[in-house]
């Protein structure tokens, strides 16, 4: 391993851990603690009631939302750029977190998503037409079912009709403050002032779909930002061999393999259930994969697991919420408990800071007439912003969770400052940001410099040495 803080002095950077807020719920005892169940958290419908809008929700989670939202005192602050970032809204397991063979017949028929190409330039007639994936099941492909895990007519993963819903409803609540409250979003979407950007994942562009109709009804279409799969930023996809290293290190340490060993009942009993071979690659070096295939069920309603031979064969009410709570507990380890978790979070995330630092600085300097920006992540991408900024407190990232930075120029001052949301309320860190409510935005950009370098040439560094 090479020595981590060699570049750090070199180019100044100097890259510090904090470590998250302490308390009970997450030695490794309370999360093999049974009675703990969900921690609060609910797993198992998108809906909260409103007194309780705020509380984890994993299927959707909370975000800014007109009732709930903190206001800014606007005779001293004027919000001039908002950037909203949020994970995609629920949809099917990931292929490779589906079980070998599934009871459950799973049709999406129910939305349709559209792929297809037009040419730009001016021609003679429209000679291109949108295509339309119809999901089909082919009765003599002999891997059919065997391949998708589900019988059915799914893509693994899409979008749901209900993750659609959601995406519509997340649109509405950010028009709600932004639009509504804040008369702050442009009346009519213009590029200039209003960017979307997805990532290479398909599902993140099945969610803007949904969500762009709510902020802007009269639009039929319109072009969202990508930037090339092999360099994305935001999901993040560009190479960096010093933080795919520093992961696979933080996942073998003494601690993780204890957890994973005090998990060897656990595991055998889900194994048993689903016909998942311990020895299939992915399904017990953490518990990724059946937790996303138990939220799924859950958050659509459907039942726990069952064996495909034996319907009364089941997963329990307690072995679901035990994944949850390892979940969480993974989550929080690998962003925030392991000490190289920021550098981890520095490597891995660290150009999506450095473009938003330039948004930012752009836009006090004029060079930039944009307001408003926004990105459709996924979990792994949320992560990485809570574990750069360190979050006092991480739970796994669920659907729909959302970041959104503010930035302000004081009315009396005319100086720049920053306030973070995450869910909707204030973010709090245990790092040198503190509370990020109207802090500077110096504070923000030095910071930024002090894990990446001030043009990101301590990433680069890490990433290509
Ligand atoms: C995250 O880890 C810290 C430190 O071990 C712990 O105090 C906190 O409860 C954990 N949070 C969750 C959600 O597990
Ligand atoms: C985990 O396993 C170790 C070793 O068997 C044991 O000492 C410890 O009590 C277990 N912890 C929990 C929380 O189950
Ligand atoms: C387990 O969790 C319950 C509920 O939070 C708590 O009352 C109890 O003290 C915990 N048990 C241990 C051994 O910490
Ligand atoms: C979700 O789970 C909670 C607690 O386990 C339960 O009280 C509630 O009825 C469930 N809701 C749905 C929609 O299944
Ligand atoms: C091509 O499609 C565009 C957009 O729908 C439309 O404005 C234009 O009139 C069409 N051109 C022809 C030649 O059909
Ligand atoms: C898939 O489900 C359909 C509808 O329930 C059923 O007719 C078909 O036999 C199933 N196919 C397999 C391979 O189980
Ligand atoms: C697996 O399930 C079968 C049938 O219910 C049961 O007899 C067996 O003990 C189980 N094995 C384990 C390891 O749980
Ligand atoms: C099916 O599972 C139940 C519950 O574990 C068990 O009692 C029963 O023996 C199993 N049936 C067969 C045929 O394995
Ligand atoms: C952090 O990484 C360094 C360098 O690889 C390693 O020596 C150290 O053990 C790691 N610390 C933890 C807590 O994993």
């Amino acid at each position: 391993m090479r020595s981590v803080f060699l570049f750090a002095a070199l180019t100044g950077a100097e890259i510090v851990h904090h470590a998250p807020v302490d308390n009970e719920f997450s030695s490794l005892e309370q999360v093999f603690n049974a009675s703990r169940g969900t921690n609060g958290g609910v797993y198992n419908s998108s809906d909260v009631p409103d007194e309780e809008y705020g509380i984890y929700n994993f299927c959707n989670m909370p975000h800014v939302r007109k009732d709930h939202y903190p206001q800014v005192d606007t005779s001293k602050y004027k919000l001039q750029f908002v950037e909203v970032s949020h994970r995609h809204h629920k949809r099917t397991p990931y292929a490779t977190n589906c079980y070998p063979k599934e009871a459950l017949v799973l049709y999406c028929d129910d939305a349709l998503n559209n792929y297809y190409s037009e040419f730009r330039t001016q021609r003679e007639s429209n000679d291109t037409l949108k295509i339309s994936w119809a999901n089909y099941q082919n009765p003599n492909n002999p891997f059919n079912y065997i391949d998708n895990g589900y019988n059915g007519t799914c893509q693994f993963p899409q979008i749901s009709y209900a993750g659609l819903e959601d995406s519509y409803q997340h649109g509405l609540d950010i028009y709600g403050v932004y639009g509504k409250l804040l008369d702050f979003l442009p009346e009519t979407y213009n590029s200039e002032h209003v960017n979307f950007r997805v990532t290479n994942n398909v599902i993140t562009s099945q969610v803007a779909s949904a969500l762009i109709k709510a902020l802007y009804p009269e639009e039929t279409g319109i072009d969202v930002k990508i930037e090339v799969d092999g360099f994305d930023a935001l999901e993040p996809s560009y190479s960096c061999d010093f933080a795919d290293d520093l992961y696979s290190e933080i996942r073998s340490t003494p601690e993780w393999e204890q957890h994973l060993k005090n998990a060897s009942d656990l595991y055998s009993e889900l194994d048993n259930i689903t016909g998942v071979d311990p020895k299939a690659s992915g399904w017990h070096v953490s518990f990724d994969h059946y937790f996303d295939n138990t939220a799924f069920r859950l958050c659509h309603g459907y039942d726990l697991a069952c064996n495909a031979d034996n319907s009364s064969l089941c997963m329990t009410e307690d072995q679901a919420e035990q994944i949850f709570r390892l979940g969480d507990y993974e989550y929080n380890y690998t962003w925030r408990i392991n000490e190289n978790s920021t550098l981890y979070a520095a490597t891995d995330y660290g150009a999506y800071f450095n473009e938003l630092k330039h948004r930012l600085v752009d836009k006090t300097t004029g060079a930039s007439a944009l307001k408003y920006s926004h990105n459709v992540i996924h979990d792994g991408s949320i992560s990485g912003m809570l574990g750069f900024l360190q979050i006092n407190y991480l739970r796994w990232p669920g659907m729909g969770s959302e970041v959104v930075f503010e930035l302000y120029e004081g009315l009396k001052d005319s100086k720049w400052y920053v306030r973070t949301l995450y869910g909707g309320q204030v973010l709090e860190t245990t790092g040198p940001l503190g509370t990020i409510d109207m802090i500077p935005l110096e504070k923000l950009v030095d910071y930024i410099e002090s894990m990446i370098g001030e043009n990101a040439e301590t990433l680069v560094d890490y990433c290509t040495s």
